[in-house]
């Protein structure tokens, strides 16, 4: 029986040749103009040499505002999408399938002006107080989101996914640790998954291909959220028309996180099971026996392997070796692969 490492999947008619996706990782390369340079083309077509399903840009800016580091790619002006563009068909000249990550830092941006957020909240003791949203933040904001989304669809990207995840903006949001408003942005979980809820609308006015949604689903707080309540948004993003969930944690307050194999598949089978979506399972997910085992339980539906694909960029001729399938690798490779 062939491995389910490597059998196809689609999402609204795009199809991934196998069940490995490149986790975004920021490559904190760019310059000041936040434009693909070198290293982006290096390092992310040589993962799609590698034959990888599905290569995800890394946290990628809608403000410049909202940056996570001031060397992050960014997608707030028309001027970077050129550079993306040629990145999207770089990958997919390999055969590689291509999604990018739109972010927005929120209370942990490095920017030296005013940074903003759901409430006046900085984010640790050496952290900088944000100024609060008004509404019509938040439709600017919004509207980055929008634009952002034009500009990947312009440079071909075939997946978005939003950064909901790791103490970022949005996560801000979501959680009851860094949202204490009062207005219709706060309070019920219904209220703070709002903001997410006008992302991904905005982000649909522009966008008919599959969206993915990267979360923290476990913030490891006990007035955090909890399972119920990313269970709760798990199924409001369903009916929204989010396509899969990408299931990481932690990152929405200073915490030490327990870090072993597979420490966050839990979650991912979890939101799988509860809210009956795909989902993607990261987090120290090494081999090719690990990823078959969460695939063949039906625990997630796509592995995200982040630093693995850093240290071995063919881990899945790697993994086929393991599993005892033969993959196509690049035909120069032929003498070799
Ligand atoms: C260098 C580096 C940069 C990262 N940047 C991002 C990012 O841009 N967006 C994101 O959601 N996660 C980011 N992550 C987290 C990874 O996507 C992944 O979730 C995490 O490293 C756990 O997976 P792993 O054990 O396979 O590395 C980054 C991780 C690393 C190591």
């Amino acid at each position: 029986m062939k491995a389910k490492l490597f059998t196809p999947m689609t999402f609204k008619g795009v199809t991934l040749k196998n069940r490995i996706t490149m986790s975004p990782m920021c490559m904190y390369s760019a310059n000041e103009d936040g434009k693909v340079n070198d290293w982006h083309m290096t390092h992310y077509i040589s993962r799609a040499v590698g034959q990888v399903g599905l290569i995800m840009v890394e946290a990628t800016t809608v403000t410049r505002q909202g940056q996570i580091s001031p060397r992050d790619l960014g997608i707030w002006s028309d001027e970077q999408v050129p550079g993306l563009k040629k990145l999207v068909e770089g990958i997919k000249a390999h055969g590689s399938k291509t999604a990018i990550q739109l972010g927005h830092a929120g209370r942990k941006a490095v920017y030296k002006g005013e940074i903003l957020a759901p409430s006046a909240l900085p984010f640790d003791d050496q952290g900088k107080i944000p100024l609060e949203m008004t509404d019509k933040d938040i439709e600017n904001t919004v509207h980055a989101f929008k634009d952002g989304t034009r500009r990947a669809r312009e440079a071909g990207f075939d997946i978005i996914e939003v950064h909901a995840a790791h103490g970022y903006l949005i996560s801000q949001f979501l959680s009851p640790l860094a949202n204490k408003r009062k207005d219709k942005y706060g309070g019920a979980r219904e209220n703070r998954f709002q903001f997410l809820k006008e992302v991904l609308e905005a982000v649909k006015t522009e966008w008919e291909g599959p969206i993915f949604v990267r979360i923290s689903a476990d913030e490891y707080h006990s007035e955090g959220n909890q399972a119920e309540d990313f269970i709760f948004y798990a199924k409001e993003m369903k009916k929204l028309g989010v396509d899969l969930i990408d299931c990481s944690t932690g990152g929405i307050v200073r915490t030490p996180i327990n870090v072993y194999p597979g420490y966050q598949i839990s979650h991912a089978e979890m939101i799988k099971r509860k809210a009956f979506i795909p989902t993607g399972a990261v987090g120290m997910i090494t081999s090719g026996l690990q990823a078959e085992e969460i695939l063949q339980n039906d625990r997630a539906d796509l592995i995200f392997l982040a630093r693995e694909l850093l240290r071995n960029p063919y881990w899945a001729r790697t993994a086929a070796e393991e599993l005892g399938e033969e993959i196509n690798g690049p035909e120069q490779y032929k003498p070799a692969w």
